[in-house]
């Protein structure tokens, strides 16, 4: 610029010339600069605060927040048959549309969408039942199929049960007061993932804090339907299965096929199990058994929510706290691909999931355990149990919380062998039984390594 303007001195119209793309150049500078300033100062609109509960902010990152899309999508999928069935039930369970006049759920009239699906409730077992309108359900995998076939069925009986778990001790019928109750759901021939984590992180009884702070009592429990023969014969594995609970007293068994489509039950039964045999739980772990959990810095995390729900609501009794971490993931959209495990056809579920908690585990308190239990009796159950417990979420107008500490996706390669790159770690996926033992010793004392 100073070289363009000295040569302006000449003559008249070589000034002009000279000017022109003097200013243009400043104009352009001071457009450039105005829209700098304007990108700089722009700030994204202030979310106000949401209250989960009286006097208590749900910003501080451990509790579960409102979401802030519309409650729930009252308009109707017509031929997304989850979306079709569950807009059936909001609207028998919606008390304005319902009226009060028996108190009973009035019956669905023959030719709505609801047609079918719930005259089947109790016939679970013959599967006599008509299957649900649907396009070319033929076409389906034979996963997608096999779930569609049961998904009105949510009571299977406990084959093996653990009444006791939560007991003082055999004569009275007090319960104690875990500080975490872990549900990990497992298949009857993991015996070595059980017991690496019965050896590791999951050993039931009083578990010390990792910092030297209050600890607490954990129970663990596994989770476990029977084996799946449909793809095959199996050994038989029942006897070993009951020597191992007769030894261990942790294995809750039910009575469906184990697989993949079918691990929303567990959610579902571990629930009603815990509110018969341990409500008094304050926190809940759930999670997988390929999984390595840093117990004593859980429940130093857990005291630390507690003490901080103190502070803020100091005069109220511990009526709950509405817990619920993990790996969030928002804004997913189902899986459309034929070929993978995970695939969710578009005439199955339309829409985005609701934010849930992916991968190995979350943990939430345990009077959000019992509200989710009752809020599951009004959602449809969906074929992948991560979504699902978002689904019951959203409902109760929460969503999950994220914490760092989970990592579904594990550490870098390079960390792994780092015992002190496990210093903010809470959960950890995915160990083998061997790892998870190695893992185990080189983590016991942490804080005087790091
Ligand atoms: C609704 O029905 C239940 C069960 O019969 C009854 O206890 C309740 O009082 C009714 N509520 C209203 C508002 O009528
Ligand atoms: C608990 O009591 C039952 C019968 O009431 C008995 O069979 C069982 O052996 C007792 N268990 C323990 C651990 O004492
Ligand atoms: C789930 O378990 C039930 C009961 O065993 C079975 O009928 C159904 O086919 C299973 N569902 C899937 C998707 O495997
Ligand atoms: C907790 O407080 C609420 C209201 O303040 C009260 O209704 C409830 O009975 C109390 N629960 C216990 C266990 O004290
Ligand atoms: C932990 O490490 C510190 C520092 O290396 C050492 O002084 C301490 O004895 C260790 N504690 C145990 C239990 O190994």
């Amino acid at each position: 610029m100073g070289r363009c303007c000295r040569c302006c001195r000449c003559n008249g119209r070589l000034l002009c010339m000279c000017l022109l793309p003097c200013m243009m150049t400043g104009h352009l500078l001071i457009y450039i600069m105005v829209s700098i300033f304007v990108t700089i100062s722009y700030s994204p609109p202030k979310i106000t605060t949401h209250y989960v509960a009286p006097g208590f902010s749900a910003n501080s990152a451990a509790l579960a927040s409102h979401p802030l899309s519309p409650f729930w999508n009252l308009r109707l999928q017509d031929n997304a048959l989850w979306n079709r069935l569950q807009h059936a039930w909001d609207r028998q369970h919606n008390p304005l549309l319902r009226g009060n006049a028996t108190g009973v759920m009035r019956k669905p009239k023959a030719n709505t969408d609801t047609e079918v699906e719930d005259d089947c409730v109790s016939d679970c077992v013959s599967q006599k039942c008509l299957l649900p309108r649907m396009n070319d359900f033929n076409g389906l995998p034979e996963q997608m199929k096999a779930f569609i076939r049961s998904m009105h069925c949510r009571e299977y009986p406990l084959l093996i049960n653990q009444p006791n778990m939560c007991r003082k001790n055999n004569i009275s019928l007090d319960l104690e007061t875990p500080m975490l109750l872990m549900a990990v759901k497992s298949q009857v021939g993991n015996f070595e993932n059980r017991q690496a984590i019965r050896e590791t992180w999951g050993r039931s009884g009083f578990v010390k804090g990792e910092s030297n702070r209050k600890g607490g009592l954990v129970r663990t429990v596994f989770l476990l339907g029977r084996q799946d023969s449909s793809m095959g014969p199996h050994p038989d594995l029942k006897n070993l299965l009951d020597l191992e609970n007769q030894k261990y007293g942790d294995i809750l068994l039910w009575d469906f096929k184990d697989t993949f489509f079918n691990l929303t039950l567990k959610d579902l039964l571990f629930w009603q199990w815990m509110q018969r045999h341990c409500p008094t739980a304050m926190f809940v772990f759930k999670g997988d058994d390929d999984v390595f959990v840093r117990t004593g810095a859980l429940l130093d995390y857990l005291h630390k929510q507690w003490q901080e729900l103190y502070q803020w609501r100091p005069h109220t009794n511990d009526s709950g706290i509405d817990l619920f971490v993990g790996d969030v993931i928002n804004y997913a959209m189902p899986n459309r691909e034929p070929s993978t495990k995970y695939y969710i056809p578009e005439r199955f579920y339309k829409g985005v999931y609701p934010p849930y908690a992916g991968g190995g585990g979350v943990v939430y308190s345990g009077s959000l355990a019992l509200r989710l239990k009752e809020v599951s009796e009004r959602v449809r159950l969906f074929p992948i149990d991560d979504v699902y417990l978002g689904m019951c979420l959203h409902r109760l107008g929460l969503s999950p919380n994220h914490h760092p500490g989970f990592l579904t996706f594990d550490l870098p390669q390079t960390d792994r062998g780092n015992p002190c790159a496990y210093r903010s770690v809470l959960l950890v996926h995915r160990r083998t039984p061997k790892e998870m033992l190695t893992l185990f010793q080189q983590l016991q004392n942490l804080s005087g390594q790091c």
